[in-house]
């Protein structure tokens, strides 16, 4: 099994208008969103260096712990079909301010996708584009294994 080094690499940035694109599949990928409980209906569009796009909402159970953020379901769509080599993430959702990743889809995020960056979007055509190294400035990885 490959070890996984998070930010190893820099990822290069991707385009405006790829972003544009992304922040448009996270809005969509967030009126799938289950979430009964919260109301808090979010959705994101992962994408790799060659193109290759895949989305996920958060999925809410009874069992509240339960719960899967966005995020994590695009990552974990994305890796269980073989993708790798990721270059950005979008993330949209509804609120005052602009939603980042929480605190474990970063720690997951960082491992799986490395330094990518973060495109935040909310529905009144908000965004702002941030790293993950930005967010997550001193990592626990697998280099410290
Ligand atoms: N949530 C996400 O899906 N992504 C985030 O970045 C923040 C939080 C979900 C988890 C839960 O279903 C709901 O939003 C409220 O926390």
């Amino acid at each position: 099994m490959k070890k996984r080094q998070g930010a190893a690499r820099p990822r290069s940035a991707p385009t405006r208008s790829m972003l544009k694109a992304m922040a448009a599949l996270a809005l969509e990928a967030r009126e799938r969103a289950q979430a009964p409980y919260s109301r808090f209906r979010v959705g994101a569009a992962l994408k790799t260096r060659t193109g290759e796009i895949v989305t996920g909402c958060n999925i809410e159970n009874a069992s509240y712990g339960l719960s899967m953020c966005a995020e994590r379901v695009a990552v974990f769509k994305a890796v269980s079909e073989g993708l790798e080599d990721f270059d950005a993430i979008a993330v949209a959702a509804d609120s005052k301010r602009l939603t980042p990743p929480c605190g474990p889809c970063r720690q997951i995020l960082w491992e799986y996708c490395g330094d990518i960056a973060v495109h935040m979007v909310d529905l009144k055509g908000r965004t702002k584009t941030v790293r993950m190294s930005e967010l997550l400035p001193m990592p626990f990885d697998a280099g410290h294994l």
